[in-house]
């Protein structure tokens, strides 16, 4: 694991954006596992930017992402679908085809799993996988748990991680369940970046980077991983040495 540390969100966003756009130009058929959450914006602010000012075609790229909500409509706001349209696919040449989702909505939650990770292992796996982390060190959406997750399935959200995204659902209940790629799946990436920022993550931050693998800390197990770079800003950074 590589431990970068920035100053701000903003230049974090422009490392990582010029990782991804130069996986684009070197391999313009590349497949990128993307996530969602406040983190990850910044970064995909300057890919668009880099996609303009640069002129890179992301025609070719496929994307899947990470997780989707269990019983919310494609077009509703909170929808990770939605979310990553109006933050990164509405403002690059992406082709929609070339986007995958799980879908949340399905009436058979596992046909749905299997079809995806099919999907990902017919396209050739994920080149580069993004993620940000839960307070509880969560990636994905896979929760503290007993054994570390296989492929992707269907997770019950904890009161953790339903208190720390509720305040996106204004009035609207949150939804308690996901679809969520699994750990083993997510580790299958060739390349992981990671990246934490504000001090609500740096508990999980010195968990995932000093502590023991294990899967009561998600994020652990990318300690065994050999291409992982973890991209913080100070306060995130705060409890390493
Ligand atoms: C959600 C997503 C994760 C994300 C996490 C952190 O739970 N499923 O992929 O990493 O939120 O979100 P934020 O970046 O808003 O702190």
């Amino acid at each position: 694991m590589k431990v970068n540390i920035f100053k701000t969100a903003s230049e974090i966003g422009e490392a990582v954006a010029r990782i991804f756009v130069d996986e684009v130009k070197a391999n313009p058929d590349c497949v990128l596992g993307l996530a969602t959450g406040a983190t990850p914006i910044p970064t995909y602010e300057c890919i668009k930017k880099m996609h303009k000012d640069e002129n890179i075609s992301f025609k070719g790229v496929k994307t899947y992402n990470l997780d989707e909500y269990c019983d919310l409509p494609k077009s509703d706001k909170n929808s990770y679908y939605t979310f990553m349209h109006e933050q990164l696919f509405n403002g690059l040449d992406i082709l929609e085809e070339n986007v995958h989702f799980l879908d949340g909505n399905a009436v058979d939650c596992d046909a749905e799993c299997k079809r995806y990770d099919n999907e990902i292992n017919e396209a050739g796996g994920i080149d580069i996988q993004l993620l940000g982390i839960g307070n509880n060190a969560h990636i994905g959406f896979n929760e503290p748990a007993e054994s570390f997750t296989d492929g992707s399935f269907k997770v019950k959200l904890t009161d953790s991680t339903i208190e720390a995204n509720k305040i996106y659902f204004d009035e609207n209940p949150m939804p308690h369940y996901a679809l969520t790629m699994g750990v083993k799946q997510i580790m299958a990436a060739k390349k992981i970046i990671l990246i934490a920022t504000g001090p609500k993550k740096a508990e999980a931050i010195k968990n995932m980077v000093k502590g023991e693998v294990t899967p009561l800390v998600p994020a652990s197990v990318l300690q065994e991983h050999n291409d992982v770079l973890i991209f913080l800003d100070e306060a995130a950074a705060s409890l390493l040495d």
